[in-house]
């Protein structure tokens, strides 16, 4: 039954495809951690997008058992689960990471522990380095020039860690290399959206730094409109740089952010995806930059048929807001640093 079942799969879903699909372009979506409590809702949202044409899922375990249950839902995208094993869904050869990464356009990447109360970020590095690590070996092999967004934290040391490992491999291109830092604009926006009385969806805050308590530094002073005393400043900022704490103690020692983070991560999959087809399309993100002193850097940033296409100029940042930046760089360099010289040695 299984195999017959497949095959009828297989058969219906190119025709399907066909009705549906306009866009020339054929995109691929990769998720890697697809199982996990990102990845599920993540692989979810991308099974939605219509930017999507082909959603393949991977993971160490459970995708065959994801992609089978995303494949019922009637978009037009194909759906693929694969594991390091031979177990696999649909039938067919399979070599794990390979076909899930081959033709890719974006690779998404929420593979790794998330943190307890308790833990900073820093401290899920053992476990997440090496897995991210393999996981960009695999990009670098088996699709060099897709858009590589890494989620696994800590995102200021997995990036450089990322970047590393494809300059190893000879495929670095920094235009298609990003730390996904959309969860902090996300809460920044429904946080000011919260204190005005406004729809957080018609607020657009600009994040600078990186992804870690004080390296995440939100520009309120640009939110026109927005009206804060001192002290109210300072509570938005430290809540938007601590809101993940926020979210690992409510969860208790289940985990942190998977939700709000599969929404981030799909809304900047997809703006990937709109640039890649040939929008012009700003968001914040953590590059390679030399905008400051850090060699990675969180700002906003246009994306094009090629990727990253500009990194826009900083601008005045206000008395407040530099005072912050003060303290942040010496803990950013450092983070990203960790992630350099772990590759290297
Ligand atoms: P989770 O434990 O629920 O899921 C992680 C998944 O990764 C699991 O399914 C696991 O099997 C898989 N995995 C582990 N090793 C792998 C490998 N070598 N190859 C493929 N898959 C592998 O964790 P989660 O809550 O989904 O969080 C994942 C990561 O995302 C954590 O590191 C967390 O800190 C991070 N995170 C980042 C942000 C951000 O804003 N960038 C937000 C939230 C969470
Ligand atoms: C977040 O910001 O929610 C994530 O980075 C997860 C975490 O550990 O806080």
């Amino acid at each position: 039954f299984n195999s017959l079942a497949t095959k009828t799969i297989s058969a219906l879903r190119p025709a399907v495809r066909s009705i549906h699909s306009t866009a020339s372009q054929n995109a691929k979506v990769a998720v890697l951690g697809a199982a996990g409590g990102i990845g599920q809702p993540l692989s979810l949202l991308c099974k939605l997008s219509p930017e999507v044409d082909e959603l393949s899922c991977y993971d160490i375990v459970g995708t065959p058992g994801v992609a089978a249950d995303l494949s019922h839902i009637p978009s037009k995208s194909s759906t693929l689960g694969r594991l390091p094993s031979p177990v696999k869904w649909p039938m067919g050869p399979n070599d794990g990471l390979k076909e899930a990464l081959e033709g890719s356009d974006v690779v998404v990447i929420p593979a790794g522990v998330p943190r307890k109360p308790g833990m900073t970020r820093d401290d899920l590095f053992n476990t997440n380095a090496s897995i991210v690590q393999t996981l960009v070996e695999g990009c670098a092999k088996f699709c060099p020039d897709a858009m590589i967004a890494i989620i696994s934290n800590p995102v200021n040391s997995t990036v450089p860690i990322a970047a590393e490992v494809l300059k190893k491999h000879g495929v670095y291109n920094p235009k298609k290399l990003a730390g996904v830092t959309t969860l902090d604009v996300c809460r920044a926006n429904t946080f000011v959206g919260n204190h005005m009385g406004w729809d957080p969806k018609d607020v657009d805050v600009t994040v600078i730094g990186g992804h870690a308590g004080i390296t995440i530094l939100p520009l309120f002073s640009r939110v026109d409109g927005a009206k804060f005393t001192d002290d109210e400043l300072e509570a938005i900022t430290v809540r938007t740089q601590f809101g993940g704490d926020e979210v690992v103690a409510a969860k208790a020692g289940a985990g942190s952010a998977t939700l709000s983070m599969a929404y981030a991560g799909y809304l900047f999959t997809e703006n990937v995806l709109k640039a890649l087809r040939g929008e012009e399309i700003t968001q914040c993100a953590f590059v390679e930059s030399n905008l400051t002193e850090a060699q990675y850097f969180a700002s906003p940033v246009k994306f094009g048929k090629n990727g990253v296409e500009e990194i826009l100029p900083l601008g005045e940042l206000s008395a407040y807001e530099k005072q912050w930046f003060d303290k942040m760089m010496p803990e950013l360099k450092k983070q990203i640093q960790k992630g350099v010289d772990f590759v290297k040695k």
